[in-house]
């Protein structure tokens, strides 16, 4: 039968080809930083200049000419375009492969590189230069005040009502590139499986959370996720 909705989380995996870093492999970003120095907020509060330079140079990476969407985010967009139902993409990675590819029903939960929120008014700008701590805030005037539009450990993921509703909703949901090791987003998968969709891991290697999935494809994303995407859309059509 064919689907009518789908949810598709993807995590850092996903942009692997792309040229970016994925947090837990061997040369993971996690092994050359601590987590709690530059992903947290008392680590900001301890050595704001420490974080605004990690994520300044990520945000330099993410611009530069070596890194672009792959075959997989490109397979997304087509999907997104010639699919019938509706298709919604929650992404846990902060860059904007997905944008640039064509998607566009599209939620950033743990934020984006390219934007910067104030601290005090959440309000937010986007950047595509670097943060320097000595910035004055727009908006409030404030030395300091501006920080990465990045959801921290310890703070709550963006629109998470807005992705329950699919979640529940959903006939199909498919994990890509995503470990499983970071809550709430590796929670999704036994959520759609109590609204009884058919649910599907794509990744280089089992997730811990591998035994909640109904269905397993292990290999690369740029060669697994357009596969997938012509057989979805081989019987949708
Ligand atoms: P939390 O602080 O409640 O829990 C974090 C969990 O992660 C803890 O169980 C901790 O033991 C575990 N953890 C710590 N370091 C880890 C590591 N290196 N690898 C794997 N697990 C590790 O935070 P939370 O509620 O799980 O996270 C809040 C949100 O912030 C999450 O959605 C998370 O993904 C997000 N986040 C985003 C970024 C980013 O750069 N985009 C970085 C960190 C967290
Ligand atoms: N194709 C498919 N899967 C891949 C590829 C690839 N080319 N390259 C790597 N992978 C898989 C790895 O095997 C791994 O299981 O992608 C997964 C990436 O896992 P993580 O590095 O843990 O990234 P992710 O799950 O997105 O991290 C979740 O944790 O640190 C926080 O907020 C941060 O959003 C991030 C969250």
């Amino acid at each position: 039968m064919p689907y009518q909705r789908i949810v598709i989380l993807t995590g850092a995996g996903i942009s692997a080809e792309s040229g970016i870093k994925t947090f837990r492999a061997e040369d993971g970003l996690w092994e050359e930083h601590r987590v709690e120095d530059v992903a947290t907020p008392e680590g900001f509060a301890a050595d704001p200049v420490l974080v605004q330079n990690f994520y300044n140079g990520r945000r330099k990476q993410l611009l530069s000419d070596a890194v672009k969407p792959n075959a997989a985010h490109f397979a997304l967009a087509k999907l997104e375009q010639e699919f019938d139902g509706e298709l919604l993409i929650v992404t846990q990675n902060i860059d904007n492969l997905h944008e640039q590819a064509g998607s566009n029903k599209l939620i950033h939960m743990h934020g984006e590189l390219l934007k910067m929120r104030c601290a005090y008014t959440d309000i937010l700008y986007p950047i595509k230069g670097d943060i320097s701590v000595d910035d004055r805030c727009e908006c409030c005037g404030m030395r300091g005040a501006l920080r990465p539009h990045v959801v921290w450990f310890g703070e709550m993921p963006l629109q998470m009502e807005d992705i329950y509703q699919a979640l529940e909703t959903c006939d199909l949901f498919i994990a890509i590139g995503t470990s499983g090791n970071v809550y709430p987003a590796a929670g999704f998968v036994r959520q759609a499986g109590i609204s009884g969709a058919n649910t599907m891991e794509i990744n280089l290697e089992p997730s811990a959370v591998q035994s909640t999935f109904s269905e397993h494809r292990y290999g690369l994303a740029s060669s697994e996720v357009p596969r997938l995407v012509a057989e979805i859309l081989s019987v949708s059509l």
